[in-house]
């Protein structure tokens, strides 16, 4: 949510807080990953009363969670080796087509179903430590313009039940949130939950385990922490008015340090961070999926027979070096989002390496871009495919002088080129040129933003963005990938 304006993001943040009927309280436990076929947990929805009954119970079909393994970086010098220029698909290396993969639907749709959400950010259901988020329309807004769910004071206590005292009493748990373009500083605590996501008919999908910034103060700040990033705005800020503390937002986003959201890092993103995936056992069968889901650095996952594989439908040389289970990352499409990178769902991707912002594991740039304003040549600069606003923003030395910057359609601005990854547009090429701005279904914003900058090359190429083209991330090696539907 790069460049947000305030107004936008507190009307996305207030919802109703209204739980949805009928739903179990919570989820049951996990399932051990070395429990026998038996004695299994199952998802309430399945069989409600008998969950220990269900799996080996011929003619029922049963949802299981599945252990997800936490990724391994890899190390410095294979990240340094990864090859430049446009990629195909096996450039991530996917050993084989694992099933640790899942769709999580989103719940708004545009023009028509199928159709990218044109007037709003993507929503989705999702439940906190098993309590339903709810609002009209349904769900939680998933933004990848930036990166953490923050969940204000007021909506932490009424809507998730959750106790202030357990919050405030960890000082070292502070924590806070500066959106540099929106000028909004949260400030808060990190308290670590499991967000689980859900399916159309509230059926869990997958589980991250994150901490979120829980905040009881938030406040406009032109001036804060940046580069420092204390948390302290820079002449104590000016507190939003109405109900500030009410609202949930979560940021799936990569690269956003980048833009000054400095605690932005790559921990607290749910979908980095997944720990559970929920899977179907075929009705009848006995052979419960005991190994984890895991990533292509870590460890080898085991398993116990041939018949086991056959229930898992995958393929694979046994005793494989090197053989992780998947890929860590995720698809943007039309209607919903892919978590885990697979042969088959990468196919009609191109790919390209991200720069590193920093050492920590995953924390990567915002995707190369070549934009050229006007008839001017392209200049290397930024990408932000954010969900979270309709309006494209652009920063460039091309954008023709101004104050206020000229805002398109007008004539000393007539169009901005969009190249991926560089000049060659291998990957895909828009051309902005506003003559018909905003309509649904439509690749080209409702509206823009423009700034002449010194050096700065950037475009928030806005959520229409998404009608044309699918975005992937590999998180754990640093490829993004971008597929045109045209
Ligand atoms: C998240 O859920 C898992 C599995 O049910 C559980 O082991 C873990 O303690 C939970 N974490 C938190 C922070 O509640």
């Amino acid at each position: 949510m790069s460049f947000t304006n305030f107004l936008l993001f507190a009307s996305l943040t207030v919802y109703t807080g209204a739980a949805r009927p009928p739903v179990p309280p919570r989820l049951l436990p996990a399932v051990s990953p070395r429990a026998p076929p038996g004695t299994q947990n199952v998802h309430p929805r399945v069989v409600p009363d008998a969950p220990n009954a269900a799996a080996a119970a011929p003619g029922r079909t049963v949802t299981i969670e599945v252990p997800v393994a936490a990724h391994t970086p890899p190390s410095q010098a294979v990240i340094d080796a990864r090859a430049a220029g446009v990629q195909s698909p096996s450039v991530l290396n996917i050993p084989w087509d694992t099933r640790c993969s899942a769709f999580i639907p989103f719940t708004n749709v545009g023009t028509g179903s199928g159709k990218w959400p044109d007037e709003s950010g993507p929503r989705v259901y999702l439940d906190v430590d098993g309590v339903d988020v709810y609002r009209t329309p349904a769900g939680v807004i998933v933004d990848t313009g930036s990166t953490g769910f923050a969940i204000g004071k007021d909506t932490w206590i009424s809507t998730f039940h959750k106790s202030w005292s357990d919050v405030d009493t960890a000082p070292a748990n502070r924590a806070w949130k500066y959106l540099s373009s929106s000028d909004l500083l949260y400030t808060g605590y990190w308290v670590t939950v499991n967000i689980t996501f859900k399916d159309l008919d509230w059926k869990p999908v997958i589980r991250a385990e994150v901490p979120v910034l829980v905040y009881d103060s938030k406040v406009t700040c032109t001036a804060a922490n940046y580069p420092t990033d204390n948390g302290v705005c820079v002449g104590g800020g000016t507190a939003v008015p109405g109900n500030s503390l009410v609202g949930a937002y979560m940021g799936v986003g990569y690269g956003r340090r980048g833009d000054g959201m400095m605690e932005c890092t790559p921990d607290v993103n749910p979908l980095f961070n997944v720990r559970g995936w929920w899977t179907v056992v075929a009705a009848g069968s006995t052979h419960i999926p005991t190994a984890r889901c895991n990533y292509r650095n870590g460890n080898i996952p085991t398993y116990p027979s041939f018949e086991y594989i056959h229930v898992q439908h995958i393929s694979r040389p046994m005793g494989m070096a090197n053989d992780g289970g998947g890929i860590l990352g995720y698809i943007v499409t039309k209607t919903g989002i892919i978590w885990g990178l697979t042969g088959s769902n990468t196919a009609p991707f191109l790919f390209h390496r991200l720069e590193q912002f920093s050492t920590l594991p995953m924390d990567w740039a915002m995707p190369p871009v070549c934009l050229a304003i006007n008839t001017n040549t392209c200049r290397a600069g930024q990408l932000l495919p954010d969900t979270g606003v309709t309006t494209a923003y652009v920063s460039s030395p091309d954008i023709p002088a101004g104050n206020p910057a000229p805002a398109p359609p007008n004539g000393a601005l007539s169009s901005i080129t969009v190249d991926m990854p560089d000049g060659g547009h291998g990957m895909g090429r828009v051309v902005y040129g506003y003559v018909s701005g905003g309509v649904a279904g439509s690749v080209l914003p409702p509206r823009y933003e423009v700034r002449r900058t010194g050096s700065r090359v950037y475009m928030n190429v806005g959520s229409h963005f998404f009608n044309r083209f699918e975005t992937a991330v590999d998180a754990e090696m640093g490829y993004y990938g971008i597929n045109d539907l045209r």
